[in-house]
């Protein structure tokens, strides 16, 4: 299960990577907003609480940049939220960082290139071994 959610600033966007993902039958949660002008660290405490309460495995946030959503998904014990506006960075924050939530920006990349972050960031897997060591560490640092 992914669950996603934007704030005013990316409704058009999230509306694609829905429609993405309803042609590949992956499984999705809407947390909003559906158009109406929101604060973004709103929709990140809803969407990260769907992921550290298990109901999705990964989530997606977007808004005007992505920037805003991953520093206040990142307060949520449990979180790793990547700002990612390139390939190469989003399958590694999941194969070495173990990210679970991707963040990006509508008014940063272009939608085709959004839908191909979204792709490599469900398909990728954690690599594990010494990167579990790592995250372990980051997940120290919230105690
Ligand atoms: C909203 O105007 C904008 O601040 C928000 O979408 C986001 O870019 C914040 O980081």
């Amino acid at each position: 299960m992914i669950v996603i959610g934007c704030d005013h600033a990316a409704v058009n966007l999230k509306k694609a990577i829905i429609e993405h993902l309803k042609e590949q039958n992956i499984a999705y949660l809407d947390m909003g907003t559906d158009g109406e002008a929101c604060d973004y660290p709103d929709i990140a405490e809803k969407v990260c609480n769907k992921i550290i309460s298990g109901e999705a495995e990964k989530g997606i946030l977007v808004c005007g940049t992505g920037v805003g959503m991953s520093i206040a998904a990142n307060k949520i014990k449990g979180i790793r939220a990547a700002v990612c506006n390139d390939c190469f960075s989003t399958r590694y924050t999941r194969k070495h960082n173990n990210a679970n939530v991707l963040c990006m920006g509508e008014r940063v990349i272009g939608t085709g290139l959004a839908l191909e972050l979204v792709d490599i960031f469900i398909e990728t897997e954690f690599e594990g071994g010494r990167h579990q060591r790592r995250v372990d560490k980051i997940s120290a640092l919230e105690k």
